[in-house]
């Protein structure tokens, strides 16, 4: 089975409208591509300017988070519908930063990977652990259950579409990859539990991308082992080396 690449863009909290309408203008050409699906993750309030900037090319646009409640009284939130009404594609779900910093759990990311199926929107879900819980020994087993926490009543035929983000905590705006095997190692394993969850098809077909300071210099390595399929990129993804990124064959 080949899966097709998936190279993502996590641009974070940068970048304005008027900004985001620049630098994809930038990245438009070096972007291009036949073999891989590319996305701009871009802040909610970039959303119209990007969907329009993108449209007719090969790059499909994404959030970066959404509320899992299809309206109602939740101040400050959004919610898919108002994606997908914008032309999202995409959405990442349980970002380590939303984990860490607005508290976000399992049971939250499993709810807006149900909701994300609702309205269409292809999930992007992050795991990845901390370098005290790698030190430990514990990175396999603390995968393990953020995945069978963010897939809880998960059907199979949606499981497949989703996209799994395995972004080691200590690797992400750190400088300090992931050595390939490592990385590799982790995917396989979340691989191995898709299986366990789902059956061999699904663990064949579903993308799992690897994040945490990818860069034009180590993508070829990284996105060549075998359980690979791509990249969440967050700082390269702002610069012109996206474009290398992505062709990094
Ligand atoms: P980074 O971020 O590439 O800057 O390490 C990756 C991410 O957080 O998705």
């Amino acid at each position: 089975m080949s899966r097709r690449k998936i190279i993502a863009g996590n641009w974070k909290m940068n970048k304005t409208p008027q900004q985001a309408r620049e630098l994809i203008r930038t990245l438009l050409p070096l972007v291009e591509t036949d073999e891989a699906d590319v996305v701009f993750c871009v802040p909610f309030v970039d959303i119209p300017a990007a969907v329009e900037e993108v449209s007719g090319t090969n790059v499909q646009i994404g959030a970066q988070n959404m509320y899992f409640e299809d309206a109602g009284a939740f101040t400050g939130e959004i919610s898919p519908e108002m994606l997908w009404e914008l032309g999202v594609e995409y959405v990442i779900i349980g970002h380590s930063e939303r984990r860490q910093y607005f508290h976000e759990t399992d049971e939250d990311i499993n709810k807006k990977l149900l909701m994300a199926f609702e309205y269409d929107l292809i999930p992007i879900v992050c795991v990845g652990e901390t370098l005290e819980q790698r030190e430990a020994g514990e990175t396999l087993s603390w995968i393990r259950s953020q995945i069978e926490g963010a897939f809880e009543e998960v059907p199979e035929d949606l499981a497949r579409d989703t996209v799994i983000a395995y972004e080691p905590i200590w690797a992400i705006g750190t400088g300090k990859t992931a050595t390939s095997e490592q990385a590799e190692e982790v995917c396989g394993y979340i691989r191995q539990v898709i299986g366990e969850l789902y059956g061999p098809e699904t663990a064949d077909v579903i993308r799992i991308q690897y994040g945490g300071s990818v860069n034009a210099g180590n993508a070829a390595e990284l996105f060549s082992m075998p359980d690979i399929d791509g990249g969440l990129v967050g700082g390269a993804s702002l610069k012109e080396d996206f474009g290398k990124i992505v062709n990094y064959k």
